[in-house]
């Protein structure tokens, strides 16, 4: 088993969770700038309002990538510090701020990939309506142009929407996530489908506008289904499931690949879950369908974690229970490295896409110890049990890039900074950034390209 010659090995990363703000930045207020501001809704109250300074210290931070080798970053931009308000007005503070990062990620051997969309919703199309709001596809569709238009002579890499499962699932639906609404299920449909006809409508708008063959993508994520045993029984019971709506209540109906990767990639809605919310569906026309399916080059996939199941003596599923005790990370997922492997394979299995593992990590109660380090075995535990999964799929399948999540601690939504998820310790009142050990070790994984995994 080995990776491909080529194999992209990077960090991941979101524009709300890095960036901070800056009085002169321009920037337009999005939905986490309004719900921070409100008492209640974050871990103590924090904020993103400094996060990692990287606005300002953007020229560190890809140092430290150069310095570790890395071959790729996959950043977003912040919608609202490019549009203000969302459509119209351009914000050329914003634009340069994002052009002078990526001159200098090339000009350190890093490939850009940027995100369009990791939950940055400008505070006034919220107010218009937001995702609810069929017209999203074209304010969506006018973001895009700007950003071929300014940066594709650059970038080559693009995915539209970052975990669409988690802005509507944990922001309109458990509203535990920015704009914290508990909406009816009718509205959650609303908002996914149209979410899915922005991305359809990004992809023509990224095309049209692209000053060189680009490449375009999506980056859902979902919990993976993994074998109980290599037998054939189980392999099918966990690929059944894994593409099964049924594995989730309705009031968490999002957390699923099914529902969101069989429309881009296949061109229909999943029949089990057309049949299961039937009540709650918008109108789906074959126009948006033919919106949404707008072919693409390739496919990014979010993984954490994982279910277990086995074929029951019935001939269906049944999902295996995990030891007592058996090992989870610092915010309570449970580790399960072989779900990469089967979740990538079930993906290829049905979609056939060129991929890239997008986002993988974990966090852990990392601390500055008495010699001045940062020593976190767990993570490197974590990653090389997950990478060697990594690797076998590599050697099977089209996968063309790993981005571990994430480069510095930063900004975890709703549970702030008391969750560090990096590979570089920030000491957030001094913003000194400081290698942890993983951060060593996986310079290490880059330069030997996975060989030792
Ligand atoms: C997924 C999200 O895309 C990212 O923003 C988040 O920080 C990580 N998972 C860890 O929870």
């Amino acid at each position: 088993m080995e990776f491909p010659k080529n194999f992209l090995w990077g960090t991941a990363a979101s524009a709300y969770q890095i960036e901070g703000r800056d009085t002169n930045d321009g920037k337009g207020d999005h939905i986490w700038n309004i719900y921070e501001r409100e008492p209640g809704h974050i871990y103590e109250n924090q904020t993103g309002d400094i996060a990692c300074d990287h606005i300002h210290r953007f020229k560190e931070d890809v140092a430290i990538m150069k310095k570790m080798g890395l071959k790729a970053y996959r950043f977003s931009m912040d919608w609202s510090r490019l549009l203000p308000e969302g459509t119209g007005r351009v914000n050329e503070t914003g634009v340069k701020f994002y052009s002078d990062l990526i001159d200098e990620l090339l000009a350190n051997g890093v490939e850009p990939f940027i995100t369009m969309y990791h939950w940055e919703l400008p505070y006034e199309l919220y107010k218009k309506g937001g995702w609810l709001n069929r017209d999203i596809a074209e304010w969506f569709g006018e973001y895009a142009k700007l950003i071929a238009e300014r940066f594709s002579d650059r970038v080559k890499y693009f995915f539209t929407l970052n975990e669409p499962q988690c802005f509507v699932g944990l922001g309109y639906l458990r509203g535990e996530h920015a704009p914290g609404v508990k909406a009816p299920l009718r509205d959650t449909f609303e908002m996914a489908h149209n979410a899915l006809r922005a991305h359809g409508r990004a992809v023509q708008m990224l095309r049209a506008y692209a000053k060189q063959p680009i490449e375009v993508g999506f980056a859902p994520t979902c919990g993976m289904c993994y074998p109980e045993t290599e037998k054939p029984e189980d392999i099918e019971a966990a690929r059944q499931m894994m593409f099964s709506m049924s594995l989730q209540p309705s009031d968490n109906w999002t957390w699923n690949v099914a529902w969101w990767s069989d429309p881009v990639l296949l061109g229909h809605y999943p029949e089990e879950g057309l049949r299961l919310y039937e009540p709650y569906l918008p109108k789906i026309t074959d126009a948006d369908m033919k919106l949404i399916s707008e072919p693409l080059d390739i496919y990014g996939q979010n993984i954490y974690n994982g279910r277990c199941f086995r074929m029951g003596p019935d001939g269906k599923p049944q999902e295996v229970t995990r030891p007592l005790g058996a090992p989870k990370t610092a915010v309570g997922w449970p580790v399960t490295p072989e779900c990469i492997y089967w979740g990538l394979k079930y993906l290829d299995e049905r979609y056939h896409m060129p991929m890239y593992l997008t986002e993988n990590g974990m966090a852990c109660h990392d601390c500055i110890s008495l010699d001045g380090k940062v020593h976190d075995p767990n993570r490197i535990d974590f990653l090389a049990r997950y990478l060697k999964q990594v690797k076998r799929a590599a050697s099977e399948i089209d996968l063309r890039g790993y981005f571990e999540w994430t480069l510095l601690d930063n900004f975890e939504w709703n549970k702030g900074y008391a969750e560090r998820f990096g590979l570089v310790y920030v000491d957030f009142e001094t913003q000194k950034r400081i290698w942890k050990d993983s951060a060593y070790w996986y310079a290490d994984v880059v330069k030997e390209n996975g060989a030792n995994l």
